[in-house]
């Protein structure tokens, strides 16, 4: 059983490995952005909430993230092991996941930044088209579908995010660097930090994961 947390900048490619891992160590893949996506499509009161920060790049507040992470431990499935992906993304939300994981006896095995210089962001985030049905992460590019805009695995279409255009991903990337990235130092203290190459491709990010034996 693993239980880690994912950390890294817009398109470092957590989303690409969790879906990975989660069916390799059959843990629970909780990322906040794809639970807030959903919410927007359901048209619920946390999407409500969501939305306008999500379409510009910067981030949700963190009593309503929190809230939904809050409610998303409370179900059985996390006492076999989850990799959160995108959470936490501020020092508010790891101190309250802290809170959440002491309150059901559950620990953190470690927190695995995935490093990757600037230059390769813009260009994997821009050419991103996920399923709409089953999250299957594509890239134009370095992973594209056997068939132009269908998913290789459930034949569903697949789509672009609104958030993935260069003048959001600047946002979204400042966003990460001043409020973020701080939770390097602050799990390096709590000696849970991790760091694998994400400027490789996806399997071998994978053989990193791995290696470090979680
Ligand atoms: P979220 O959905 O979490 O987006 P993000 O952190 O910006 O990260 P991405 O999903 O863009 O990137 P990724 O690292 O998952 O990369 P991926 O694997 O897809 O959040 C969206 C928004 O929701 C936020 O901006 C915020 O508003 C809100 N939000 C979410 N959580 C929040 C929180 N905790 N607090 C507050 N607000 C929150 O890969 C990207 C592309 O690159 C793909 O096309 C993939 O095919 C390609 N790729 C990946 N790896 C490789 C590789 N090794 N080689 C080549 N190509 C690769
Ligand atoms: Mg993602």
């Amino acid at each position: 059983m693993s239980s880690v947390i994912l950390l890294g900048a817009p398109g470092s490619g957590k989303g690409t490995i969790a879906t990975r891992l989660k069916s390799e160590w059959e843990v629970a893949h909780i990322s906040t952005g794809d639970m807030f996506r959903e919410a927007i499509a359901n048209k619920t009161a946390v999407g409500q909430k969501a939305e306008g920060y999500i379409k510009s790049g910067s981030l949700v507040p963190d009593e309503v993230t929190i809230e939904v992470v809050r409610e998303r431990f409370s179900k059985p499935d996390v006492k076999n092991g989850f990799i959160l992906d995108g959470f936490p993304r501020t020092i508010k939300q790891a101190e309250a996941l802290n809170n959440i994981l002491a309150e059901q006896s559950l620990e953190l095995d470690g927190v695995v930044l995935l490093n990757v210089p600037s230059s390769l962001i813009v260009d994997r985030i821009t050419g991103r088209r996920s399923c709409t049905k089953c999250g299957t992460i594509y890239h134009l590019k370095n992973m594209p579908p056997k068939q132009d805009g269908i998913c290789d695995k459930c034949g569903s279409g697949l789509m672009h995010r609104k958030d993935d255009t260069e003048e959001v991903v600047k946002d979204r990337l400042s966003a990460y660097n001043d409020l973020t990235a701080p939770l390097i130092e602050f799990y390096r203290n709590m000696d849970l930090l991790l760091e694998i190459d994400a400027s490789t491709n996806p399997d071998d990010m994978i053989r990193q994961v791995r290696e470090l034996d979680l």
